[in-house]
């Protein structure tokens, strides 16, 4: 068994504390103590596990979890997402210590807009506005004007004049989605997200057949093609609210099978039926959000480790454009 000395020097390497969790341990007991112990709140995203979900004080969309790290009045974040929210999160909060379980918990999104390439692109473009979806590094943040996020992109593209010029970036399905929704003509960086981009369209219509009443709800990074078919496009949040409101009773989901956990505990007597890949993984879990366990859950919170930190003038220069995206949702109530 690795000691904690030995656990915390290899964080680098490994990402989480690797220590073995006594096998007896009541772990939802042990997180409820640790929260009160130390003042801590768990902010976790639908993608998580449903047990992560189940001792996560708020379960949000990126915005709604954004919304949550400002306001925190706890000593500690922790949190159960990947990195650009855990690094949102302090961008936002500065003094509080933010924790997220495997530090290695990244996003394909995220890494499909390196800030130096970025930084080149946006100079062929000295016109344009940047606006960046919250799923990228504070480097890109900090190249941006506003930033955006699935359930607010739509309102803060419409509070631009219309002839302001706009690059997208980097997500080139929610970039042209947005392009249909609003008339514009943003240039897109081509990025893209690997789990909403694997899903089968074929595979989708097939489910359709078998179930002809199901609605078909779809996050809008997915690709056109799937979006075409959808009958409800919204962020996590929005799939969440939609499929407690609408009557109808089935549901094909398209986007990550962690909202399901949600969508079934809120509406127990619906049915919810996961949109499939278009080979034989499990391809539409997120290998980055399911990095997060409840071991390495327990284990931050009870080591303080690994910890988000950040050098202060990124943060400070990351953090301009996320104040605009969460003014402009505030004046539209979101
Ligand atoms: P939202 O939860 O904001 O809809 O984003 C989905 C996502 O891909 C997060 O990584
Ligand atoms: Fe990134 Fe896609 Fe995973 Fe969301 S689902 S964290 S966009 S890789």
């Amino acid at each position: 068994m690795t000691d904690i000395n030995n656990a915390k020097t290899n964080i680098e390497t490994t990402g989480f504390l690797d220590i073995d969790v006594d096998i007896n341990i009541d772990l939802f007991a042990e997180i409820e103590n640790l929260k009160k112990k130390k003042n801590a709140i768990i902010l976790a995203h639908y993608y998580q596990e449903p047990d992560i979900q189940d001792v996560a004080d708020f379960i949000g969309d990126s915005l709604g979890l954004a919304q949550q790290a400002e306001k925190t009045q706890a000593d500690i974040i922790v949190f159960a997402g990947v990195h650009f929210m855990a690094e949102t999160a302090k961008i936002l909060n500065p003094t509080k210590k933010v924790l997220l379980p495997d530090l290695k918990a990244g996003c394909s999104l995220s890494d499909s807009a390196p800030p130096a390439l970025f930084k080149i692109f946006k100079e062929k473009h000295p016109d344009h506005l940047v606006i960046t979806y919250i799923n990228c590094s504070a480097g890109m943040k900090a190249l941006s004007d506003i930033i955006c996020t699935s359930s607010n992109a739509e309102k803060i593209i419409e509070s631009l004049p219309k002839k302001q010029k706009i690059i997208f970036a980097p997500d080139k399905n929610l970039g042209a989605y947005l392009n249909k929704k609003t008339g514009r003509n943003m240039v897109l960086w081509n990025g893209a997200c690997m789990v909403h981009e694997i899903f089968s369209l074929e595979k989708i219509l097939r489910l359709k057949i078998r179930h002809p009443q199901a609605q078909v709800i779809a996050h809008p990074e997915c690709e056109d093609a799937v979006l075409a078919v959808a009958d409800y496009i919204g962020s996590t949040t929005g799939l969440l609210k939609y499929s407690q409101q609408s009557s109808s009773q089935e549901f094909i989901v398209v986007t990550e099978t962690g909202i399901l956990h949600q969508m079934q505990k809120e509406s127990p007597y619906k049915t919810f039926i996961p949109a499939p890949p278009n080979n034989s993984c499990a391809c539409n879990d997120c290998p980055h959000m399911k990095l997060n366990t409840l071991e390495k859950l327990y284990l931050c919170m009870e080591y303080e480790q690994p910890e988000i930190i950040m050098e202060e003038n990124l943060r400070i220069a990351a953090k301009k454009p996320i104040e605009r995206m969460l003014e402009i949702s505030k004046k539209y109530g979101l």
